[in-house]
């Protein structure tokens, strides 16, 4: 297959384009580069030793998809990566993130029914959940019950749109991906996650104290009904994330689907700062905060339904996750800046 990657130079659509490629498939990019580097898509092709065509420009552009997807074409499917993602910011700017996520997918609908691409599979996110009554979360759980933020309802939105569109067109093959908490790298340490600015995410701040920039990590909260009293996620490594793309491409069928991607084992802050500690081999400093407002105590899934439909299932651990996480941090104190 060809396939098109919006916002594929971005964390998980990087990882991905590596495994499509290793799959035996042929990968294009299209990313405003907002939130990510072109050095990101050369290291892919240093990785993988395939050319991928990159071209800049923003996803809401339909003209521009058209022209780049026919140029190199033709696209057999869509893996819509692209968008905005801090929730906080979503809440500051919920214009913006409806603008920019919502009108990227449309564009990118629209772009598919004029080059006749009749397979989408979307980044949603564990967020349209909100905060479960019952875990883990299947996919027939309840969604978009009291979300609290814009950014996930942009992800609730999409994928009512592509099961709309999925009835209208019965040739169309979408399929939506609910990632749980992706984390790692790729184990070269040549691609990983590169945030800008201080991380909002758990692992990006431990990998950042673990190298010496940030002072120490602030735990949000101790006081939560787990185990441990510190929130508890479903951490899932960005390559296993990556072969369940390569999965959901391949064994998608006429209709909308949608699936669960995560371990279904929940880590808690403190058991995550534990493995990042094996990894780096020292202990980090951490001090415990009040909670941050809207998280929610525990999160993961039951996977079951990717093994059925997809043959596909989560392998590595969050020992894994934080030994590739340390080594691209620790390869790459400033991210795709360092030279
Ligand atoms: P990322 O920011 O690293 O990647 C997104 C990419 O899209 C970036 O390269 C950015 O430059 C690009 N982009 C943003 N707006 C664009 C636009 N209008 N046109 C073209 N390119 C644009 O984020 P990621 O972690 O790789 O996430 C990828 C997708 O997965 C996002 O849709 C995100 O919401 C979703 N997701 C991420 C997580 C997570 O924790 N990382 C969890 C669940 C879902
Ligand atoms: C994990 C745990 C925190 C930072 C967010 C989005 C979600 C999804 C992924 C896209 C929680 C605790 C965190 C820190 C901490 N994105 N924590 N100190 O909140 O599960 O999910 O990112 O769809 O939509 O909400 O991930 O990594 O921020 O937090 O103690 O400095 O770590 O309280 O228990 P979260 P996270």
């Amino acid at each position: 297959m060809r396939v098109l990657l919006t916002g594929g130079a971005g964390y998980i659509g990087a990882h991905t384009a590596v495994a499509l490629i290793e799959a035996g498939h042929d990968v294009l990019v299209v990313d405003d580069l907002s939130n990510s580097s072109a050095e990101a898509i050369a290291r892919v092709e240093r990785i993988t030793g395939a050319s991928v065509p990159l071209l800049v420009a923003d996803c809401r552009d339909e003209e521009a998809l058209v022209a780049f997807a026919a140029a190199h074409g033709p696209v057999d499917a869509v893996i819509h990566f692209a968008g905005l993602k801090a929730v906080g910011e979503s809440v500051a700017e919920p214009v913006r993130y409806y603008d920019v996520n919502v009108g990227s997918a449309l564009a990118v609908l629209r772009a598919m029914a004029r080059l006749d691409i009749r397979t989408i599979v979307f980044s949603s996110s564990a967020t349209v959940y909100g905060d479960p009554e019952v875990l883990p979360m299947t996919e027939a759980s309840p969604t978009g019950i009291d979300l609290a933020n814009p950014y996930g309802k942009t992800k609730r939105i999409i994928e009512e749109i592509l099961q709309d569109a999925a009835a209208a067109d019965p040739q169309l093959r979408a399929v939506s991906l609910r990632y749980f908490n992706p984390v790692g790298a790729h184990p070269s340490g040549s691609i990983g996650e590169d945030p800008n600015g201080v991380p909002n995410n758990l692992m990006p701040y431990v990998a950042r104290v673990a190298v010496g920039a940030l002072e120490r990590i602030g735990i949000f909260g101790d006081d939560y009904d787990t185990p441990d009293g510190t929130g508890q996620r479903d951490y899932i490594h960005v390559a296993d994330l990556a072969s369940g793309h390569v999965a959901a491409l391949e064994h998608a069928r006429a209709g909308y689907d949608v699936y669960n991607l995560g371990t279904g084992i929940p880590v808690s802050v403190r058991e995550l700062i534990a493995a990042f500690e094996r990894a780096c081999g020292r202990d980090l400093p951490a001090v415990v905060l009040p909670r941050r407002p809207g998280d929610i105590a525990a999160s993961y899934c039951d996977p079951s339904k990717a093994e059925q439909g997809l043959g596909w299932r989560a392998e590595l651990t969050i020992d894994d996750a934080c030994r590739d996480a340390w080594r691209w941090q620790s390869q790459n104190p400033q991210g795709y800046a360092t030279v």
